[in-house]
């Protein structure tokens, strides 16, 4: 009796948010929303779940070319502010002899009109918009993507 209990709250836990109160059901013209963030209410904070970042390893092979490449290090408390980017503090071209890392690529250096520019592009300052570091968890919705043909 416990265990079906158990097992039927498991049940609606997982199925929770197609059961949204936010999801229109109802009427046939309106789309059905379903959304990661469950039915938690616009203005609080769903939870974060509960995953560690993968252990520093070596460079991550890509998916297509034009990848921005994954982060093989964790990055628990590297800022990125208006004065100071953490980030740059190895992967800049003068730091990386001394650091070993990657060098930023030369078209981190392109502004938005092409112009060349001789430091990070404003538009590549917040590293993490593209590039993130790995969890090993399992995917929130099935998929049947292939790296692209080139690089298999
Ligand atoms: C303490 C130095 C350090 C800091 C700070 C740092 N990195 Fe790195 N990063 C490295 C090193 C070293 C490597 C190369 C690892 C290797 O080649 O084995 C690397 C590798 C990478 C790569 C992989 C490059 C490739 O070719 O696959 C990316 C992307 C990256 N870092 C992004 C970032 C971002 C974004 C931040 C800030 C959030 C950051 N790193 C902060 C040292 C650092
Ligand atoms: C708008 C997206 C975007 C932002 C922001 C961005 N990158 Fe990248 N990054 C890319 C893409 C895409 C590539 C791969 C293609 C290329 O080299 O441009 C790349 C390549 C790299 C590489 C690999 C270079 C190589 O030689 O293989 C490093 C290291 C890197 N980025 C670091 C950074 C750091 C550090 C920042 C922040 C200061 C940053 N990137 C900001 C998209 C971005």
């Amino acid at each position: 009796m416990k265990i079906a209990a158990v097992l039927a709250a498991a049940l609606v836990a997982s199925l929770g948010y197609t059961g949204s109160p936010v999801a229109v059901a109802a009427d046939a013209a309106q789309p059905v929303v379903k959304s990661l963030r469950g039915d938690t209410p616009i203005l609080s904070e769903s939870s974060p779940g509960n995953f560690r970042q993968e252990r520093d390893h070596a460079p991550a092979p890509r998916d297509y070319v034009q990848q921005p490449p994954l982060i093989p290090h964790t990055i628990n408390n590297y800022q990125i502010t208006k004065n100071f980017n953490k980030c740059m503090d190895c992967h800049a071209w003068s730091k990386a002899p001394e650091t070993k890392a990657t060098k930023v690529s030369l078209t981190h250096f392109k502004d938005r009109e092409g112009t060349e520019l001789s430091n990070i592009s404003p538009r590549r300052y917040f590293c993490t918009q593209c590039h993130v570091p790995q969890t090993d968890a399992t995917p929130l919705v099935g998929n049947t993507f292939q790296r692209a043909e080139g690089l298999r």
